[in-house]
């Protein structure tokens, strides 16, 4: 391993090995705080972000490391027309470890492919948010202490949601997941994540437009924002942004070990009503993120503790 740019770089066993981390850090958070000392995270936002940045700034700083880099694309030089292979080439002799985001799909490929040091796709466009990934895979595990064995519900704007393309992609190597697809016809799950992941892996899987008729089946309900930025015209977005508000009145169909997910930021889809429910675990997720983060960065860096 690397480079983590697709959630399928990382074997089963890669995946245990940083959950594992992960929680070995949560127990013992001072055991790891010199760990990353002399290193640098360098974290290349050319979109906008709150919790994958500022985690995996966290991150770095609670394993004793340092960070540098941007938050847009307009205060770097590629509002200057610089490639993202020159600015990952120039990046490599500041930084032992890129994260990066950038609204085109592949430009955190274009990056590995062009520096030595590893490079993590922190979200490219809408296609795949790895890190994401291993933040909910962390979320089921401590939430529901299996990551096999679950039906789990997407929904809202599966089509350009890229925290849903990458945990579809990953979940489906587990065994005995059922996927219940949520959504309205236009933002259905691309073909290509039907037939290459859920067909060709044979996993359970059907589409329904309707939350409530299915919300009584899940152990994972896992919500999605419809994002405005992915939209190419204002009244598509418009008319599709509130396909899905959930609320107290449509979780008493709902299973009382399910738990809710969501990779955040949220607009509406769930109405703050939620936030106290006891199935509610966003805010935790989040939180998940952060000591996944580390864990990663220590296995891309090679680098661990005595114990
Ligand atoms: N979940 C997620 O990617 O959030 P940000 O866009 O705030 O990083």
């Amino acid at each position: 391993m690397k480079h983590l740019i697709d959630p399928t770089d990382l074997t089963l066993a890669d995946i245990d090995g940083i959950l594992e981390l992960a929680e070995k850090i949560m127990a013992d958070r001072p055991a790891y705080a010199q760990v990353a000392k002399g290193k640098k995270l360098a974290t290349l936002f050319f979109e906008p972000s709150t919790r994958t940045r500022l985690s995996f700034e966290a991150a770095m700083l609670e394993l004793g490391g340092s960070v540098i880099g941007f938050s847009s694309a307009d205060t770097s030089s590629a509002a200057k027309g610089e490639s993202v292979a020159d600015t990952a080439r120039v990046i490599e002799k500041y930084a032992d470890i890129i994260a990066m985001r950038h609204p085109k799909e592949g430009a955190p490929l274009v990056a590995s492919m062009n520096v030595d040091i590893p490079v993590i796709n922190a979200g490219d466009g809408g296609h795949l948010h790895p890190t994401q990934t291993l933040t909910d895979l962390l979320t089921i595990k401590e939430t529901k202490g299996r990551l096999s064995d679950l039906t789990i519900g997407f929904c809202g704007d599966l089509k350009f949601g890229r925290t849903v393309h990458s945990l579809i992609k990953q979940l489906s190597r587990y065994e005995n997941i059922r996927f219940i697809l949520i959504s309205p016809h236009e933002l259905q799950v691309p073909d290509y994540i039907k037939e290459e992941v859920l067909v060709k892996s044979g996993a359970s899987f059907r589409e329904v437009e309707k939350m409530e008729s299915v919300i009584g089946e899940l152990d994972i309900l896992y919500m999605t924002r419809v994002q405005k930025e992915r939209f190419f015209n204002e009244a598509d977005y418009i008319r599709l942004k509130d396909s899905y508000i959930l609320d107290l009145n449509k979780l008493k169909k709902a299973k009382d070990d399910l738990k809710i997910l969501h990779p955040l930021p949220r607009v509406n889809e769930i109405a703050v009503e939620v936030d106290k429910d006891p199935r509610a675990v966003y805010f935790e997720q989040a939180e998940y993120g952060k000591f996944v983060r580390m864990a990663l960065i220590m296995k891309l860096l090679g680098l661990s503790i005595e114990e």
